[in-house]
């Protein structure tokens, strides 16, 4: 497949840089909402027609470089005995949170092939509909585990700092649990034809430098060795990757993902050129007027013109209040304000 994402990912793009945008098919999307009218977010996740339906959403309106698999990253939890369910306003809600390394150990945990195969078949159904690269993905340990013991959505992630300060061992048993399941569902994943994968860790960014390396990092660190044999490029994001770059660059991933608090230009200057830089405009950019939009956009891509390894993006998902114009306009400027300096 010719395609400039891939090309971007190795570090060997010429042209204009590719786009795609976390989030992408989401609730932004008319279309995304009328489906979502008839359907359960979970029950979409779960049929492999409405899983390619809502994937190529967005391709259909936008010149964009790349799809992302739609589901999300507690599917996993499946696998895990545990189910989630969505609660508008609240967010993921997961039952029976963990509480110890008792419950831990008396999870029945389950095979992912036969679990989730319901994505292999969405992946099936995608790949003669897709004329770009299709992106895989997965939640790290870290943000998964938190999901998991806090049983949804958290401030401040408080009861899973206490359960990592009160026992390191019993927690790195339970981040060893999910690496392994993460590892198992990217092969499938793989196996079924995604192009790409990025791991998404979240809440990274509520860590202390130590801790993120010994609870985030490491864990990373076992995923993109276990997967380095099936030579698919792997994207690592994690909200804090302004501070961690550096140490998630010693993993050599094939590309960073990079939130909005830090300069891509001085990011490149510091990080190996062998790694692209995903990113890394602030999502609520798109809820400013166009000509902001236009001028931030473009401030963006000319500190990062020629670039080999550039991947234009968000540093987080689209939010959902987004005017489906200001994505419009976005791909546009990437697209005209890239082509004029070629
Ligand atoms: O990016 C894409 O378009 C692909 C699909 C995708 C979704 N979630 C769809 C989704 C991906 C890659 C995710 C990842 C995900 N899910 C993350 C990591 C990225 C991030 O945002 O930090 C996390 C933490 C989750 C967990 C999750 N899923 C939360 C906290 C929520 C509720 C908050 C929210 O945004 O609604 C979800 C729901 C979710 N995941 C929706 C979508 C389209 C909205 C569901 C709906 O229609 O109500």
């Amino acid at each position: 497949m010719e395609s400039r994402f891939l090309s971007a990912l190795h570090c060997r793009n010429s042209g204009p840089p590719p786009l795609w945008l976390m989030r992408q098919a989401g609730r932004y999307l008319p279309e995304y909402r009328a489906l979502r009218a008839k359907y359960s977010f979970l029950d979409m996740c779960h049929q492999p027609d409405l899983i390619a339906e809502v994937t190529l959403m967005p391709l259909r309106r936008f010149d964009i470089d790349a799809a992302i698999l739609f589901s999300d990253i507690l599917i996993i939890l499946e696998v895990l005995g545990r189910t989630v369910r969505f609660e508008d306003g609240r967010g993921p809600v997961i039952d029976r949170p963990l509480r110890s390394i008792q419950d831990v150990r008396e999870l029945k945990v389950g095979s992912v092939v036969d679990t989730l195969s319901f994505v292999t078949k969405g992946i099936r159904a995608l790949r003669p509909q897709l004329k770009v690269p299709l992106i895989g993905f997965c939640g790290a340990p870290f943000t998964v585990a938190s999901y998991l013991i806090e049983g949804g959505s958290s401030k401040d992630l408080a009861l899973t700092k206490q359960w990592m300060f009160h026992d390191p061992k019993g927690f790195h048993e339970l981040l060893q649990l999910i690496a392994q399941v993460d590892i198992d569902y990217l092969r499938m994943q793989v196996a079924a034809g995604v192009d790409v994968i990025q791991l998404f860790d979240s809440w990274a960014h509520t860590l202390a430098y130590p801790q993120f390396r010994e609870f985030s990092l490491a864990y990373l660190e076992k995923i993109v060795v276990a997967l380095a044999d099936t030579k698919v490029p792997v994207i690592l994001f994690c909200r804090g990757s302004s501070v961690f770059a550096p140490d998630l660059a010693t993993l050599a991933p094939a590309a960073i993902g990079l939130d909005w608090n830090c300069s891509m230009r001085e990011m490149r200057q510091r990080l190996s050129p062998h790694v692209a830089l995903q990113g890394n405009l602030d999502p609520s950019l798109l809820l400013a007027p166009r000509d902001v939009i236009r001028k931030e956009a473009g401030a963006l891509i000319d500190s990062m013109a020629d670039d080999p390894g550039f991947i234009f993006g968000l540093g987080h998902g689209v939010l959902p209040q987004t005017p489906i114009e200001a994505v419009q306009t976005l791909v546009e400027c990437v697209k005209t304000r890239a082509s004029v300096s070629v």
